[in-house]
Parts: structure tokens; sequence; C-alpha cells
């Protein structure tokens, strides 16, 4: 029957007489048939390429927040931030200039709540600084100077992701000016003016007497054996 049919095209060798009619040409594999076998081999592919990294990093000591970022992790962190960053925050203007009472008092500020990371000069060299990842800028440098008070104004009131920067929503808007203005004070800072701040550092950190110590000592606590009657030394209750 399909001998009937008449040659056609390229077709025309099947019709050679005794030929036997070929069945409809069997087409290749289809591709559909081949992609579940490109998958598997990138998955397998991926998997070992994974454990090797990850058997790598067992046997090179794993990540330590003590390492200094690639410079890979610190370029894409700081291209996550900037696209984190609203473009309307960037231009905000800082409406209060810097005046030199508000400016000690933002520095009082700075060294109860930011200095345990930052230190009390901006250089980031502290317990808990060098200790984070990544390990906070040095403030007084091109990369935060370089940035507008907006910039500035926004990381400190919603903190940076994925880092040890925290947001700080419950100061007020102008205590976060005149933080920022503090920031841009911090190239220039004094040695007095640092003297000054370590009044304000919490003591957990810096373990020198460095709060004012004005305040009489707390009273014994009940369980303590009561001083000797009669002893005029001053109680050193609580100090170890
Ligand atoms: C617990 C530690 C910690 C505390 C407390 C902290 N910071 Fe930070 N801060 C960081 C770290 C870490 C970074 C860097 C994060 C990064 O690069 O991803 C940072 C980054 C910043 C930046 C961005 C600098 C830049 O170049 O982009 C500013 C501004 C800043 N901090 C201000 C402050 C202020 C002001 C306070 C206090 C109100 C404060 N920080 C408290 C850890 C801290």
């Amino acid at each position: 029957m399909s001998d009937a049919r008449p040659p056609r095209g390229d077709d025309r060798r099947n019709s050679a007489p005794g030929a036997k009619p070929k069945s409809p040409a069997q087409p290749p594999p289809p591709t559909s048939r081949r992609v579940p076998w490109i998958v598997a081999i990138v998955v397998v592919g991926l998997a070992v390429l994974v454990g090797g990294f990850l058997l790598w990093l067992g046997s090179a000591g794993g990540f330590s927040a003590r390492a200094k970022p690639t410079g890979i992790e610190a370029f894409l962190a700081r291209a996550m931030r900037s696209l984190a960053l609203p473009s309307r925050a960037s231009h905000r203007k800082n409406p209060y200039p810097p005046a030199s009472a508000a400016l000690a008092a933002a520095g009082e500020h700075f060294a109860a709540q930011c200095a345990i990371c930052h230190n009390n000069n901006g250089d980031g060299k502290t317990m808990f600084g060098e200790n984070l990842y990544p390990h906070p800028p040095d403030l007084r440098g091109f990369t935060t100077q370089d940035k507008s008070d907006g910039d500035l104004y926004y990381t400190i009131r919603n903190g940076i992701r994925l880092s040890g920067m925290p947001a700080f929503p419950e100061d007020s808007p102008r205590q976060t000016w005149e933080l920022v203005n503090f920031i841009r004070h911090l190239p220039k800072i004094t040695p007095q003016e640092l003297r000054q701040m370590r009044k304000y550092n919490p003591t957990t950190i810096f373990p020198e007497p460095l709060m004012p110590q004005s305040k009489p000592a707390a009273p014994a606590p009940a369980r303590m054996p009561p001083a000797h009657p009669g002893s005029s030394a001053p109680s050193r209750g609580g100090k170890r």
C-alpha cells in the first residue's frame, strides 16, 4: 500500500524497487527526554562542589566572625546596602546645623550607646567591634564621611540587616541628626572631648572607672554579713 505513495523529494530512495518500506523515520530522542539528564548532572555537580566546599571549610576552621570579609563579600554587602537605601532618604538634609553644646551632648549619647562597637573616636577598635563580622568601619574614614547626612541618618535609625549594626528608632529624630553631626565631627575630635566621653561609656564594656562615681555605693544586699559595728572604714560592697 505504501508503495503506491508517490515518491516525494528526498524520500525518493525509499521507493527503490524491492526496498523495504521504511516506517516513518525514527526521530532522535526528543530534547524533552534529555533535559532530566542534564538537570541531574548539574545537580550532582553542584552537590559535589558544595560538599567539597563545606569539607574544605570544616578543615580550614569554619566561618569565624574574627576574619576580615573578603573583597567580593564587602563589595556585595555594599551593593546590597545602597540598593536597600531609599533615594528619598539619601537626599534628606540635616535640619540641625552643628552647634558646640549639641555636639557635646551627642558625644555623650555616642559614648553611651555606640562606643561599645565604634569606640569613642569612631575607629571601631573595641572588643565588640573587632569581633563582629563585618567589623564596624572607621567612621572617620572616607567610606563613612563620603555618605550623605541622609544616608547616615537612615542607617542609624534603621540599622543594617545581617550585620551587628542595630536600629535606633527610639531616639528622637533630633537626637539622630545630632549623632550625624557628631560623626562629621569625629575626624577632628580632641583628646579633651574623648576624656569627657569616657565618663559615659558603659562600665560593663570598659572596666576602668569610667562612669561618674559620684553616687554613694549601693546599700549592701540583705544576705551580706553586716559591717563590723563601730568600723569606720567605708564599705567596699560589691567590689571584687
Ligand atoms: C553592637 C554593635 C554596634 C552598635 C552598638 C552600633 N553600631 Fe553602628 N555599626 C556596627 C557595625 C558592625 C557596622 C558595619 C555594618 C556593615 O558594614 O554592614 C556599623 C555601621 C554603622 C554606620 C554606617 C557607616 C558607613 O560607613 O556606612 C553608622 C553611621 C553607624 N554604624 C552609626 C552608629 C551609631 C550612631 C550608633 C549608636 C547610636 C551605632 N552605630 C551603634 C555596629 C554597631
